[in-house]
């Protein structure tokens, strides 16, 4: 009997495909995410589970089904798997690093300068026909020759935002992380370690690149957002509650800085009250990973990494090795 897969939302078909060459596929027909119930009633039965960042995997979903060899996160954040439980059960968990590293960096860069350049406020007044002639004070914006970026979390996609920013924009780096790394210094060229505080006071654009973790919950909240200059712009493609969102829209308001472009949302899908009445922010529906290519190539490597667990063998991309010790 061919294993039992199941997939809590569509995806692209690249991995189906690839599942369903061995696999009994089920992929939920429901167009949303699928509440607790629903989820649960999916995986029972199930050989492995294929979930999304939305999905929220609890020790519930994983025992719902007692043959369940893998789950496989389609994203390469994990915030919503309980690892632990997941690992007390021996269940391999996987992600999608690598794949969506380009498209996330280009899509930071893409809020950096849209930000700064004040492009959605500046596209509405043109289209409305407002643009009556060149004016010389016209949507007045940031610059980024020789100004300061200051990236936190020097991980993967934090040092790709930084070289693109350094090389291709001549910007100076600043960067913070639990600890140095010399990866993300060889990839950028010239970029100083430093403090959180440092990155905050110094830099004209900060961009946020951790995981969410107890530790980064809030990381930059009233306190740290009153360290930044006045003139600088706060970008997130991370996972929204790193920012306390309420405390940035006070922020945002009382023109503590200057503005910010974000990706993703403390409580998505909701937005912080006022957040999307404020003219100096740029706000994307968490598509910093949305090209045709990343989701794609993600979609295969979950399917790679479900089939090597069913296999009998380690997940390319897993998240717990303990469970083979
Ligand atoms: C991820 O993979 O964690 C991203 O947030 C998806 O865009």
């Amino acid at each position: 009997m061919k294993p039992k897969v199941f997939v809590s939302r569509a995806i692209p078909e690249e991995g189906i495909k690839l599942l369903k060459k061995s696999c009994d596929v089920t992929i939920s027909k429901k167009n949303r995410v699928l509440t607790k119930k629903e989820l649960i009633a999916g995986v029972k039965g199930k050989d492995a589970l294929l979930c999304l960042l939305t999905d929220k995997i609890d020790m519930s979903v994983l025992k719902a089904s007692k043959k369940l060899k893998v789950v496989a996160n389609y994203a390469v954040g994990f915030d919503n798997i309980d690892l632990k439980a997941a690992s007390k059960l021996k269940i391999p968990v996987s992600n999608t690093p690598g794949v969506l590293t380009d498209a996330v960096a280009d899509h930071a860069v893409t809020l950096l300068l849209s930000t700064a350049r004040r492009i959605p406020e500046s596209d509405s007044f043109t289209r409305a026909g407002k643009y009556k002639g060149w004016e010389p004070m016209l949507y007045l914006g940031g610059d980024t020759a020789g100004k300061t970026l200051g990236v936190i979390g020097g991980g993967r996609i934090g040092s790709a935002v930084a070289s693109r920013m350094a090389k291709g924009f001549g910007m100076k780096v600043l960067y913070t992380d639990v600890k140095r790394s010399p990866k993300f210094e060889q990839a950028v060229g010239k970029a100083k370690y430093t403090s959180l505080a440092n990155v905050l006071k110094q830099s004209d654009f900060v961009s946020v690149h951790v995981p969410l973790l107890p530790a980064t919950h809030h990381l930059i909240s009233t306190k740290q957002l009153k360290m930044m200059k006045k003139t600088a712009y706060l970008i997130n493609t991370s996972r929204g509650p790193v920012i306390d969102e309420k405390a940035l829209v006070a922020a945002l308001k009382k023109k503590e800085i200057a503005g910010a472009g974000m990706d993703v949302f403390e409580k998505e899908p909701k937005l912080a009250p006022g957040l999307a009445k404020l003219a100096n922010v740029v706000l994307t529906p968490h598509t910093a990973s949305a090209t045709h290519y990343t989701r794609s190539a993600m979609s295969e490597i979950a399917a790679k990494n479900v089939l090597a667990a069913l296999k009998g063998k380690r997940p390319p991309q897993l998240l717990n090795p303990e469970i083979y010790e």
